[in-house]
């Protein structure tokens, strides 16, 4: 067969959809918008203070005034939701890591506040999970040295409905326990609450990704040497993610979540495929902590490099990211700035 060794050139030439911003516009296939972020946030028990996070320069733990003003924040900017993290002040964590069901606990009442604020112009996603509870900085109860998994499910169905009464919309349990999901989905469904969300934190990553969060709620010390490899996936492996979806899903989860983010980009596409259901990725503190640390050295544009990893999620797949760039990428987005 006659073969050109110059390929299809010169009737075939890329760069002739390239030459002008409408053409590249035309042929575009992903676009990122408002719509896709979700911002995270931390709280701190105090009225009004602001915390900087060492390892998150430019993310701040928050006080009740300034969460409502972020929630508030967060509407005007046109964000769907923010998820809720606590940084637990370290005399109320335990072993038994009791004060994660207490119905008056950081979260809880951080829910409330923002709900009073914002009610559903915002959706308000909580993790579950006991790290920022456990005097231990483990996800789960601990036995002889063991995460346990049965026990500890009981905890977080226990978590998930408090803070569902809270007014929570969406659980996001981020343990890894085996059966968490139909669990929780089960004590909901008793608990008369048929309408919340689970999006499971379903191919979660032993990542040292974390390290920054960690820090940001004050589980990095409690954790000390100990890692979570005895229940968070193998950096390794990549069918096992696809396992654990379908499990999840099958337990009852509206949307599943990859995390980390931009070392995965792999599995957020194989899951899509695979599954077709709404696929979430969370751009995780370490990420956020690389772009802005080499931003703040001058040796990136900060805005560009957020919006192009941003973009690369919705390339591989994703319906939605967390990302503490949610509202930077937001006012970008609302300027209209994308790509050139
Ligand atoms: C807690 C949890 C973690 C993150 C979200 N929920 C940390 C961990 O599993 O150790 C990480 C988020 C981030 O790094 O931004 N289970």
């Amino acid at each position: 067969m006659f073969s050109n060794p110059r390929g299809d050139y010169p009737a075939v030439r890329l760069r002739r959809s390239r030459r002008h911003a409408w053409a590249r516009r035309l042929v575009r296939e992903h676009t990122l918008g408002v719509d896709d972020l979700i911002w995270p946030l931390f709280l701190i028990d105090h009225p009004s203070a602001t915390q900087s996070i060492d390892a998150l320069p430019g993310v701040e733990r928050l006080g009740f005034d300034p969460l409502r003003r972020a929630a508030a924040r967060a509407a005007e900017l046109g964000l769907p939701a923010i998820a809720l993290f606590p940084a637990t002040d370290p005399k109320l964590k335990s072993a038994d890591a009791a004060e994660a069901v207490n119905p008056d606990n950081l979260v809880c009442r951080g829910v409330r506040a923002v709900k009073a604020e914002v009610g559903d112009a915002v959706g308000v996603i909580c993790d579950v999970a006991l790290d920022p509870y456990s005097s231990h900085g483990h996800d789960g109860l601990v036995r002889d040295g063991y995460v346990v998994n049965d026990e500890t499910v009981e905890v977080l169905c226990r978590q998930a409905i408090v803070q569902v009464e809270a007014g929570c919309d969406v659980i996001a349990p981020s343990d890894m326990m085996d059966g968490r999901v139909g669990a929780i989905r089960a004590a909901l469904e008793a608990a008369g609450h048929h309408e919340t969300q689970i999006l499971a934190y379903s191919a979660k990553y032993a990542s040292a990704f974390y390290g920054p969060f960690r820090q940001a709620v004050g589980s990095a010390a409690n954790l000390g040497v100990a890692d979570k490899q005895t229940y968070q996936q193998d950096p390794a492996s990549s069918d096992e993610a696809l396992h654990e979806v379908a499990l999840d899903l099958r337990e009852g989860a509206d949307a599943v979540m990859v995390k980390p983010g931009m070392p995965y980009l792999d599995i957020v596409r194989r899951i899509k495929e695979t599954f077709a259901v709404p696929v979430f990725v969370y751009q995780v503190s370490g990420e956020y902590a690389m772009l802005s640390a080499a931003a703040q050295l001058g040796l990136l544009d900060r805005d560009r490099v957020v919006l192009e990893s941003l973009l690369a999620f919705k390339r591989a797949g994703a319906d939605a990211v967390l990302t503490y760039f949610a509202p930077l990428a937001a006012e970008l987005l609302n300027d209209g700035r994308r790509l050139k």
